[in-house]
């Protein structure tokens, strides 16, 4: 069922396994900063430590290849590499060169994204994303790593979902760097994907590997079919999804942010919206659950727990008909839309080592289920060429800290013990197979 280059891989970002906070010359990020600032992160944890893959890269990256991956999406940190006043911090390029070096040598392709969260704190203290000279630091950024890591890329991703670096960083503040106020999320928004079109000419012109963007997507429902709770949830699907793609596919805000925000609006220059809307090479998806509004009776909406439903240990519902319709969607609302990967999708559980076993029977049943509904947007017409699980290994989960775990494979903080859990044995056999089926036959 699946085309011999349909990519399966998995998906991480720097500061949630790294740890290694301040070695070999890296400085703070808003994260570290915001998780040391108690009551911002469940438990208190942060990511100095994390699964120390820092120095157990090699280990980590021998994993892939015992999986049988085909591909391994990555984050480089900003302050791992550019140092505070701005130029390149050798050691921490090189720590990213060897890296990839080693997946190129295992013949496992690489897929970089730029920007997943770690935001230097030196530029926080200037402003951050509320300051449009960020957009055009970042581009510096893209073009050093471009000319540092040419070659050595399958393909680049500018920015890692920025509806929650705006958003949840800038609006509700659950988010580094922890604003509250929708106008700030709304500017931050705006220079974020600003961001992510002066990048991409950076990284065109040093390296000829495919750019993209990724982007988190939620299914909504409406609670119910009265007409209050439909507009909740045309606004809702709007916030959640047009605010990111319609700019970067259409080169418009929607509309409908400013019946949900009235009064508020993007600090667009002439220029920007072209820049903005650049050509993609491909459009990463991040699809997790489906979110069941209502209206919150003035102009906005408010979400209710469906009852009844499956869910995960993030309490999210288990909807993968949700990822099928909206790509399904995507395709009728977006001329240019361009090939697709679903770069992030998976499911977090209270898993636990017994006698050196990790049974995760709901997240093999999720990952089977979500490849049927890309498999079903595939077969009606959706161009998808691969598919990254999220993630490789338990690591820190934002606000949430260590206790929400994502990985097929489990991680003992304390030890730093990997144990690769059922889900991930079943995913080997699954690519063993699929790589010995067309010599077989
Ligand atoms: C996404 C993030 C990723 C991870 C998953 C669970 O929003 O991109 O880093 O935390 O959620």
């Amino acid at each position: 069922m699946w085309r011999p280059d349909f990519l399966f891989g998995v998906a991480t970002a720097a500061y949630q396994i790294e740890g290694a906070a301040a070695e070999a010359g890296r400085h703070p990020s808003i994260w570290d900063t915001f998780s040391a600032t108690p009551g911002k992160v469940h438990n208190g944890d942060t990511g100095a430590i994390a699964c120390d893959h820092f120095h157990r890269w090699e280990a980590d990256l021998q994993q892939l290849a015992d999986l049988q991956l085909d591909a391994y999406r990555l984050s480089i940190a900003w302050p791992r590499v550019v140092d505070e006043r701005g130029a390149p911090n050798r050691q921490g390029l090189d720590f990213y060169k060897r890296l990839l070096e080693r997946l190129q040598s295992l013949g496992i392709q690489a897929f970089v994204t730029l920007y997943h969260w770690d935001l230097p704190q030196c530029l926080q203290d200037r402003g951050g994303w509320l300051n449009r000279d960020t957009a055009q630091r970042f581009g510096d950024y893209a073009s050093l790593v471009s000319r540092e890591l040419a070659g050595l890329v399958t393909a680049w991703c500018t920015l890692n979902e920025p509806w929650c670096s705006a958003y949840l960083g800038h609006a509700n503040g659950h988010h580094a760097p922890g604003l509250k106020n929708v106008r700030y999320g709304v500017e931050a928004m705006h220079h974020l994907l600003l961001g992510h079109g002066v990048a991409t000419r950076a990284l065109r012109s040093n390296d000829s590997a495919p750019v993209g963007i990724v982007t988190n997507v939620n299914a909504v429902r409406a609670d119910s079919q009265r007409p209050e709770d439909l507009q909740a949830a045309r606004l809702a699907h709007a916030c959640a999804n047009s605010w990111v793609l319609d700019p970067l596919l259409l080169g418009r805000y929607p509309e409908e942010l400013r019946e949900l925000w009235p009064g508020i609006e993007a600090p667009v220059r002439t220029g920007d919206m072209e820049r903005i809307a650049v050509p993609l090479d491909y459009l990463g998806i991040n699809y997790y659950f489906r979110a069941n509004v209502r209206s919150d009776g003035a102009h906005g909406y408010v979400e209710r727990m469906l009852p009844g439903v499956e869910r995960t240990q993030m309490g999210w519902e288990v909807y993968p008909e949700g990822l099928r319709d909206l790509l399904l969607g995507f395709k009728e609302r977006y001329p240019r839309l361009p090939p697709i990967y679903i770069t992030e999708n998976g499911m977090a559980s209270d898993d636990r080592v017994v006698d050196g076993r990790v049974e995760d029977p709901q997240r093999i049943s999720y990952l089977r289920r979500h490849l049927a509904a890309v498999d079903e947007a595939m077969r009606q017409g959706v161009e998808v060429k691969g598919y990254f699980l999220w993630s490789l290994l338990d690591n820190f989960e934002w606000a949430y800290g260590y206790e929400r775990r994502f990985g097929i494979v489990h991680v003992d903080y304390a030890t730093q013990q990997r144990t690769p859990k059922d889900s991930a044995l079943a995913l080997r056999d699954f690519l063993r197979q699929r790589k010995a089926g067309p010599r077989a036959g």
